[in-house]
């Protein structure tokens, strides 16, 4: 799997210019881009490439790899942004958010140029929501009031928990995450828009129509998919 996630994640360096703003994801397979990124700046093979991050982790990597990063409000445009995915689905709809940086993520790959995101075949799912649940960023006054209406939408939705700190887990902007399991999701653009209407949500992890490709990493090699 490990394998998987450094070849797409060098392939993604492919679609990286001289004089690109390049929107930094989170996670495991984006770690190894930014690793790769760095290595191609330090080497001059790149000139002029500046990361938005959109978690500590990836400001973390590109300042320990040497890719110079930047602030959303310092750049007029960002040029492509390299995420990871939780599932992807045959439209490039996507379920992110399992390291519950899914807002700033939102934020950065909707306004970039190019969305690119990097999986391995695992993620694939016909269906999102087959496999993994929808995280949903909440005002932490508001999760048991959110979890409470999310029956509406038949679903069942649980606080996450840290894992070496006790208590839920605080996201970067101070919040909780839910983690919702809905029983179908026929419509990922309608359940998107309709989750963040609810007061006190903040975002949720579908990434419905943003994605502009998927590198799928298998075991024959790269397979492009593309909107
Ligand atoms: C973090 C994310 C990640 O991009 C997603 O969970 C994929 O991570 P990985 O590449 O480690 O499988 O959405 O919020």
């Amino acid at each position: 799997m490990e394998e998987l996630k450094r070849m797409v994640a060098k392939e993604a360096l492919k679609f990286v210019e001289d004089d690109m703003v390049v929107g930094l994801g989170t996670g495991s397979t984006t770690a190894y881009f930014i690793e790769y990124l760095g290595k191609m700046i330090m080497e001059g093979e790149l000139e002029d490439v500046y990361g938005i991050p959109t978690s500590y982790q990836s400001r973390l990597l590109a300042l320990e790899y040497g890719v110079p990063v930047v602030g959303l409000d310092e750049v007029d445009a960002i040029d492509i942004a390299v995420d990871g995915a939780d599932e992807v689905d045959p439209s490039l709809n996507l379920i992110k958010g399992r390291g519950a940086a899914l807002t700033m993520e939102k934020i950065v790959e909707y306004r970039a140029g190019t969305f690119l995101v990097l999986v391995d075949e695992s993620k694939l799912v016909e269906r999102l929501g087959q496999k993994m649940p929808v995280p949903i960023e909440v005002i932490p006054a508001a999760w048991r009031a959110i979890a409470e209406e999310l029956e509406v939408f038949n679903a069942t939705a649980e606080l996450r928990m840290g894992s070496k700190k006790d208590g839920p887990v605080v996201t970067e902007n101070g919040n909780f995450i839910l983690d919702a399991r809905f029983h179908r999701i026929d419509d990922p653009l309608d359940l998107e828009i309709e989750l963040n209407t609810i007061p006190g949500v903040v975002e949720n992890g579908i990434f419905a129509d943003i994605a502009d490709i998927v590198l799928v990493g298998t075991k024959e090699g790269v397979r492009r998919m593309e909107r």
